[in-house]
């Protein structure tokens, strides 16, 4: 969508996947869906990093709004829980140097059976405007698929006419039929028209099956979607859904796995996660300044695949395209180490293979290359190597030669 936002992937955290629909605030106080906790998720994403890293939008999920509308018919958060209204939420938020985004549904009720726009788009559009909304993440639930190209289209019109830029992120595609199982192509030319972001798939959950599985499926996509990779950029971006980097469920190296995945992958790096109890390991995955400009790298094209090695279900390599130079990762789904796997000059077009330089971004590791395959040796079971490799010769003795391995 050209509303001249989401010009990078956004950035930011989403209370759903970690705090998803708790409204019990007598016996959760900390983890009920409420101002208080959007109030100190911000103010850690403010003062410990977050911010300045690029996390910029606190998007309040599902089960925020009253389970009625007010006499007037407009929407409204629940009392108990949102005493000071959402305008004066957004404006803390703001506060902090951040921005503030929220969630609803194009259809009757959301997934949580909460009131729906259905009906209302240009009066809920206009309430969001007055709020100071950002960023609205509109779910699909309670609506009729067949019609989302005329609805998800049609309130997009209305938040236009609000004359508020709101980054518009749409669940659309994700209950359409699967592009990977069938052969259905999704409407990509529309995505891209209508919406900032879309959600490509199913939800994420806090599990290494639930993220491995979703690695597969885009690659899966990258093969055999036709328009997948081509239609993401500055505006418009495919989204595999939150990153569950914090949570329980996986390791560290499952957890690096997806900030570099989700980095060449051009993807929203929307933290699902608690920012007030992280460990020192889950801060630096989150806030590794070399990873995040690859994702925020401005050209914004998708990565793409180029093969997988022995299956997508096991080793993977992609490549993105950036500014200056390329990203290559070799991912490795398997549950055992992968010896090797290389890529060739060709793989690395265009960058003129005679003199590379190559930074491994996750262990800062610097080296030269030259001419033939760029192998790497040893992958890890469920791990990722991340290179952002340039043209070059670096400045004598700043930078080790290419040893065998990584
Ligand atoms: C759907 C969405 C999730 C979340 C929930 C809320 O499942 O895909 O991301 O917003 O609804 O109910």
């Amino acid at each position: 969508l050209d509303n001249g936002l989401a010009r990078t992937p956004p950035m930011g955290w989403m209370s759903w996947e970690r705090f998803r629909c708790e409204t019990n605030c007598t016996r959760h106080p900390d983890a009920c869906i409420s101002e208080r906790l959007i109030k100190e998720t911000a103010d850690v994403i403010a003062s410990d990093g977050f911010r300045d890293a690029g996390y910029q939008y606190v998007i309040v999920d599902d089960c925020w709004l009253a389970t009625t509308r007010d006499q007037s018919g407009h929407l409204q958060p629940d009392p108990a829980r949102f005493p000071s209204g959402i305008r004066s939420l957004a404006s803390y938020v703001q506060s902090r140097g951040l921005k503030f985004g929220i969630y609803g549904d194009i259809g009757t009720n959301t997934c949580a059976g909460y009131p729906g726009m259905q009906d209302n788009f240009q009066r809920d559009a206009q309430t969001y405007a007055d709020w100071g909304v950002d960023y609205l993440k509109v779910d699909g639930c309670f609506a009729d698929p067949t019609q989302y190209n005329v609805t998800y289209p049609g309130l997009g019109l209305a938040l236009n006419k609000t004359g508020r830029a709101m980054v518009y992120s749409c669940s659309w595609p994700a209950y359409l039929p699967d592009p990977v199982q069938t052969s259905y192509q999704t409407p990509y030319k529309e995505l891209q028209q209508h919406c900032n972001l879309w959600r490509n798939w199913v939800d994420i959950q806090s599990s290494w099956q639930s993220l491995s599985t979703i690695v597969q499926f885009w690659a899966l996509a990258s093969q055999r979607s036709k328009g997948f990779t081509e239609v993401a950029g500055p505006g418009s971006w495919n989204d595999p859904d939150m990153l569950i980097i914090g949570n329980e469920g996986i390791t560290d190296a499952q957890a690096g796995l997806q900030m570099g995945a989700w980095a060449i992958f051009a993807a929203p790096l929307i933290m699902g996660n608690d920012v007030r109890n992280l460990t020192a390991s889950q801060r630096s995955i989150l806030l590794n300044k070399d990873v995040i400009a690859i994702s925020q790298d401005p050209l914004g094209m998708q990565g793409s695949l180029v093969r997988c090695p022995g299956g997508c279900n096991s080793s993977q390599i992609w490549r993105r395209q950036l500014s200056t130079g390329i990203a290559v990762a070799f991912i490795n789904l398997g549950s055992s180490a992968v010896g090797q796997v290389c890529v060739s000059p060709a793989d690395l077009r265009p960058l003129d293979a005679s003199a590379l330089m190559v930074h491994n971004v996750f262990t800062g590791e610097l080296t030269t290359h030259q001419q033939r395959d760029l192998c790497t040796q040893n992958i890890q079971p469920t791990s990722i190597i991340l290179l952002r490799i340039s043209e070059g010769t670096p400045v004598q003795g700043s930078i080790a030669p290419l040893t065998q391995a990584f």
